[in-house]
């Protein structure tokens, strides 16, 4: 039995000195050391051995099955060796290729800019409100003081959709729809971004859909002079410290009195330019005191409240901030125009 065993390791040790690939080794695993492998087979015959031979056979037994897998375990990890090798070869990264860069995104100028002018008016305690684009006739004109065949609503050429719905000419239907929300409670304190539209033909200082921010102030004793004290505050947070502003009288359906308000022309501060026609000024906004009639129709008694109110184009004081030429830019959305706003 002593030299079955023998022999058989000696034939284990030449087959595995042949293999090679982890695959063949596995076999020969199998073949020699596996539960219906070879050596098993010899071991079957230990019970006819006598008790003094058999643990003299185990101890040869256990010798080479400890020889035939220190075979295994060398060639094996001579196998993974190699492959890490191999690997190491073929699979080279080129650590020194750039990276692809990940673009960033941005801020359109104009959210940019309604962003900044909404800080502003929060500093200043305004709550910031919205209203829907698609409107009734009733709060973008009626609630506006502009009944049906008034000739003021010729001034904003309008998108109807039918007869009683039409695409917001205006952010001041926020007025209307702010004031009956708040059933008559003072004070009250509002700006409204948004889009407003009109049937314009674009150019380079109009377009068919544009931005708007409404402000709304309505409380017991409000008087031009907060108007005036708080579009001048706003102006120098927009535009600088020594921005001047000056009102000029106007007419709008809603507000009575009524007032453009011109800035000192933030290109040449004042002493006229291009860009100001030489005026030195150069109009942001339409405001006014709300009309006792708005007032009124949503809720509040023109006798013990007064308001004022104001109505800017975005585009335009992005215009003035950015020194954009023309209004389409904001729209075409060319992405060499859009990058020069991704930092600022
Ligand atoms: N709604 C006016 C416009 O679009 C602007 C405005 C708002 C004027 C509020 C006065 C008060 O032209």
């Amino acid at each position: 039995m002593k030299e079955r065993l023998v022999a058989l390791r000696d034939d284990a040790l030449k087959e595995l000195g042949a293999a090679g690939d982890p695959g063949v080794l596995n076999e020969l695993r199998v073949k020699y050391l596996g539960k219906k492998g070879l050596l098993t087979e010899i071991l079957r015959g230990m019970g006819s051995l006598s008790a003094e031979e058999r643990p003299v056979i185990g101890q040869v037994a256990n010798d080479v099955r400890a020889a035939i897998e220190a075979v295994i375990d060398e060639k094996s990890a001579e196998f993974a060796r190699a492959e890490t090798a191999r690997r190491l070869a073929t699979e080279t990264i080129d650590v020194t290729l750039p990276g692809r860069p990940a673009p960033n995104g941005a801020l359109h100028p104009l959210t940019k800019i309604v962003q900044e002018i909404e800080d502003i008016f929060i500093g200043m305690g305004f709550a910031v409100a919205e209203g829907p684009e698609v409107e009734t006739d009733y709060y973008n004109f009626e609630a506006m003081n502009l009944p049906k065949g008034h000739p003021a609503r010729d001034m904003q050429d309008s998108f109807y959709i039918t007869d009683d719905i039409l695409l917001r000419t205006h952010t001041s239907p926020v007025q209307a729809r702010s004031m009956e929300a708040r059933k008559g409670e003072t004070p009250l304190k509002i700006i409204c971004p948004g889009k407003v539209y009109r049937r314009d033909d674009d150019d380079p200082t109009h377009s068919h859909q544009f931005m708007q921010i409404e402000g709304l102030v309505v409380d017991k004793g409000i008087r031009i002079s907060d108007l005036k004290g708080t579009l001048l505050q706003f102006a120098r947070e927009m535009f600088g410290p020594n921005v001047q502003i000056r009102l000029r009288p106007s007419f709008f359906p809603f507000t009575e009195p009524s007032a453009e308000v011109d800035v000192s022309c933030v290109i040449c501060g004042g002493k006229g330019c291009r860009v100001c026609k030489h005026s030195g000024w150069l109009e942001i906004l339409g405001s006014g005191m709300v009309h006792p009639r708005v007032l009124s129709m949503s809720g509040y008694d023109p006798e013990k409240v007064s308001g004022f109110a104001f109505g800017m184009g975005v585009e335009r004081i992005a215009m003035l901030r950015y020194g954009i030429e023309d209004i389409r830019h904001f729209y075409t959305n060319d992405v060499r125009f859009l990058r020069q706003f991704a930092r600022t």
